[in-house]
Parts: C-alpha cells; sequence; structure tokens
C-alpha cells in the first residue's frame, strides 16, 4: 500500500513538472512567434517589444542584438555600394550592365553622354544602341559563354566612333559587362600613316621602273667594265621594287578591302603555277618538295591575293629551309579548305611567334638580311586570311620546322 502510494505521489509529481515546463515552453514560442512577425513587418529596421520573464526575455534580447547588428552591417554595405557606384559612374570609358537576356541593369554618365538621354535601366540593349555591329558581338560574346569562355574583345564602329570593347562575363549573377575605349584618334593616326604609306610606294614606282629599264641597258652594254657594280644595284633594284610593291599590296589589304574581286576560285589553279615559281630554288637547295592537293578545293576569294598567300608562304618556306623538305597541302575539311604549308627549316622560337604577322617584324635580322627579307610577307598573308575570313595558325620549334595553317571557309554559292 504504502508503494502504491510512492509510486502515485511520484507520478503526480512527474505530471505537475511537465505541465509547468510546457506552459512556459509554450509561452517562449509564442513569444517567439510574436517577434519573428514583428521583425517581417518592421525590416531590420524595427524596435522589439520586450518580453517579460525568463527565457522569452533573453530571447528577445538576443533577436534584438541581432538585428543591431544586421542592421549596422546592412548601412555600411549599402554605403560600400553607393561610393562603388559612384566610382563606376566617373570611370571616363563608357560601360553597361546587361543581364543574361539582354536587358541594361546599369551604365555609367560616359554610356548616357554616348548612347543619348532615353537609355533606361529595363530596356534590352538594341533599344540603346541600334547598331547590328554591337548585336553581332553580343552574339559572339553569347557563343563564347556557352563555350565557357568568359571574356570578348573587338573593335567595334558606334555613332561613327571607333571603340576597343572589352565584354566580360560574371558567372554567378548571369550579368555581362561591357567596356567602350575609344580609340578613334588612334585608328585616325593609322589610316592617315597607310595613306601616306599608299602614296609613297605608289610615287616610288615610276623613279624605279625608270631605274630598273637603264639598269638593264647598262648590262646589255659591252663596254662596261664593273660589270659586278651593275649586277649589285640591280640587285637592290629589283629589291626595291619589291619593296614597294609588298607595302602597295598591304596598304590597299588595310584600307578595307574594297578593292578585292571576289569569284570563284579553284585553288588548285592557284598552287600549281606558284609551285612552279620555286622550282629552281627548291632543286638549288636540294630540298624535297611534298605536294598534295585534294580534289573539291573551290573557295569564294580573290584570285590574285590568294597567289599573294601561296608565294609568300611557300618564298618563306623554302627561304628558312637548309635540308629536309617542303611540304604544301591544299584540302577540303568540313566546311573549310585548309591550306598548310610545311618545312623542315630552321623554325620561330616561341617568343616571335605572335609577332611575326606584324609589319616589318623579323626574327633575326641577320637572318632576314641574308635573305633579303623585310618582314612584310605574314602581315600580308595575314590580311589576305583577313580578307577570305579565315583563320591562320603557325606551330614551329627552333631546328625542327614551321608549320603554317589556314581555314578559309567555303561559301556555297546560295548563301551569297
Ligand atoms: N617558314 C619559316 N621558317 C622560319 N622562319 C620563318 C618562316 N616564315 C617566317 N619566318 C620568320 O618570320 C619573319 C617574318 O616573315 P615575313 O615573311 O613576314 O618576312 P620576311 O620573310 O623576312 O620578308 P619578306 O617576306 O617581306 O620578304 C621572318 O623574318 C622569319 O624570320
Ligand atoms: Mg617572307
Amino acid at each position: 500500500m504504502f508503494f502504491i502510494g510512492c509510486v502515485l505521489f511520484s507520478l503526480a509529481g512527474f505530471f505537475l513538472a511537465f505541465f509547468l515546463f510546457a506552459k512556459k515552453a509554450s509561452k517562449t514560442l509564442l513569444a517567439l512567434d510574436r517577434l519573428s512577425r514583428k521583425i517581417a513587418e518592421d525590416g531590420v529596421g524595427g524596435i522589439l517589444p520586450i518580453v517579460e520573464g525568463g527565457e522569452a526575455s533573453k530571447i528577445s534580447v538576443e533577436f534584438q542584438h541581432m538585428l543591431d547588428k544586421i542592421r549596422s552591417d546592412f548601412v555600411s554595405l549599402s554605403e560600400k555600394i553607393k561610393e562603388y557606384e559612384m566610382i563606376v559612374s566617373k570611370i571616363l570609358d563608357p560601360l553597361f550592365v546587361l543581364d543574361d537576356e539582354g536587358r541594361i541593369v546599369f551604365f555609367n554618365d560616359s554610356f548616357r553622354s554616348l548612347i543619348g538621354n532615353n537609355i533606361r535601366v529595363g530596356q534590352y540593349y538594341w533599344e540603346a544602341i541600334r547598331e547590328p555591329t554591337f548585336a553581332e558581338f553580343f552574339n559572339e560574346h553569347t557563343s563564347r559563354i556557352k563555350e565557357n569562355k568568359t571574356e570578348i574583345r573587338k573593335e567595334l564602329k558606334l555613332k561613327s566612333k571607333y571603340f576597343d570593347v572589352t565584354g566580360s562575363f560574371v558567372r554567378v549573377t548571369g550579368e555581362r559587362f561591357y567596356i567602350f575605349r575609344d580609340v578613334t584618334p588612334l585608328v585616325e593616326v593609322e589610316r592617315m600613316k597607310r595613306d601616306f604609306i599608299s602614296n609613297l610606294s605608289h610615287e616610288l614606282r615610276t623613279p624605279l621602273s625608270a631605274m630598273k629599264g637603264f639598269i638593264e641597258t647598262l648590262e646589255s652594254d659591252d663596254s662596261i667594265k664593273e660589270r659586278s657594280y651593275v649586277e649589285i644595284i640591280k640587285r637592290n633594284t629589283e629589291r626595291l621594287i619589291r619593296m614597294v610593291n609588298d607595302l602597295l599590296t598591304l596598304s590597299r589589304l588595310e584600307e578595307g578591302y574594297s578593292l578585292a574581286e571576289f569569284e570563284e576560285v579553284d585553288l588548285r589553279d592557284v598552287v600549281e603555277p606558284v609551285l612552279k615559281l620555286f622550282e629552281r630554288k627548291i632543286q638549288e637547295k636540294g630540298l624535297d618538295l611534298i605536294v598534295d592537293i585534294g580534289e573539291d578545293v573551290k573557295i569564294r576569294g580573290d584570285r590574285f591575293q590568294l597567289e599573294q598567300l601561296f608565294i609568300n608562304l611557300i618564298d618563306n618556306a623554302v627561304k628558312y629551309t637548309e635540308k629536309g623538305y617542303v611540304k604544301v597541302q591544299v584540302k577540303r575539311e568540313n566546311d573549310s579548305v585548309l591550306i598548310n604549308v610545311e618545312d623542315s627549316g630552321i623554325g620561330i622560337p616561341e617568343k616571335h611567334q605572335s609577332r611575326i604577322f606584324e609589319r616589318f617584324y623579323v626574327v633575326d635580322k641577320s637572318r632576314s638580311k641574308r635573305h633579303d627579307g623585310t618582314g612584310l610577307g605574314l602581315s600580308i598573308v595575314k590580311h589576305i586570311v583577313m580578307l577570305h575570313n579565315g583563320t591562320i595558325k603557325l606551330r614551329s620549334s627552333p631546328g625542327e620546322g614551321s608549320e603554317f595553317s589556314i581555314y578559309i571557309p567555303v561559301i556555297t554559292s546560295t548563301k551569297n
């Protein structure tokens, strides 16, 4: 009996304790619910009511501390954002940010000055920049992003000015920003330089042709004793004529290609006569000539310029190779024609490889002088490749040889 009485008493004590605890807990939960509603209503700026008693009161104080901390972080973050926005808006180069659908998210003062006052956040970029060149650029950037490349850089003409435009993609936000650097003065100087070179080389051709004519007369004159002098004058005049012709070709190519005459060209008809020009020299040097020309190598292009392309590449391959072979390959690869000119010559050191397509760039002055090189050949080649919407790649190791690979897209007549 006594035992049962003890059990009942303990149970009663337990239930009483449980009841008191549950009551206290539900009071705390109710207080918590009230506090969170208040935060939701007032945001981080609100003041929480002091909840009376025990746990709930402690929690409300903790909540208030937390809110104060968030509030002060929030204020300093907003100030930082304002500061950055001000810095960006004062950057002199125009810039703007687009979301992944091409809507304007942000632009700076310079961009507004460039585009006009009607520009608004939320507009699509094509409502602000009406030039199709930017739309093409945007689409190209989209393709690059799909290939996991985030950056793009190109020269674009907008509002009759030239800009060096850089685009970057921010993967976390899906936004892109574009910076426009005005390079109009540089482009103008380049144009003046080109005009100058073009006019000068044109003017030089007449006296040089006259000199060449008279040298040939002197050559056939038996009374001249110092024949070697005549030979030197002849060789140097020919070199000058070649240089002037190269300069003229290059400045015309750089002018905007308006002089190009596009037609259907079967590259087999272009390569074969060019190879004939080099047969003797290849034989004299004891080199092997490997030729591999496939069928179906027709492209739309400028016959004369394509001939120049082969002449310059094969001339280099033969000139800079003392033993081994020169290989010329032309073949169809999917929608392009591949032109490959390979040699087993002296090769080009890595550090020069990105620069040899520049005007007058020679790897080694003594090497080029020995070969009468002026460093114009490859810049002509590069312009001709660009004229045909192609790409050019170089693989080379010193002492082993060089390989120039050019891809030119085949444009079917229906596309034209
Ligand atoms: N196949 C090659 N092998 C080794 N070096 C080469 C080859 N092709 C070009 N080069 C190097 O690149 C430089 C630039 O070539 P490029 O054809 O522009 O000029 P060049 O041959 O010196 O003169 P030009 O072609 O105007 O007569 C050359 O000076 C040469 O050193
Ligand atoms: Mg050359």
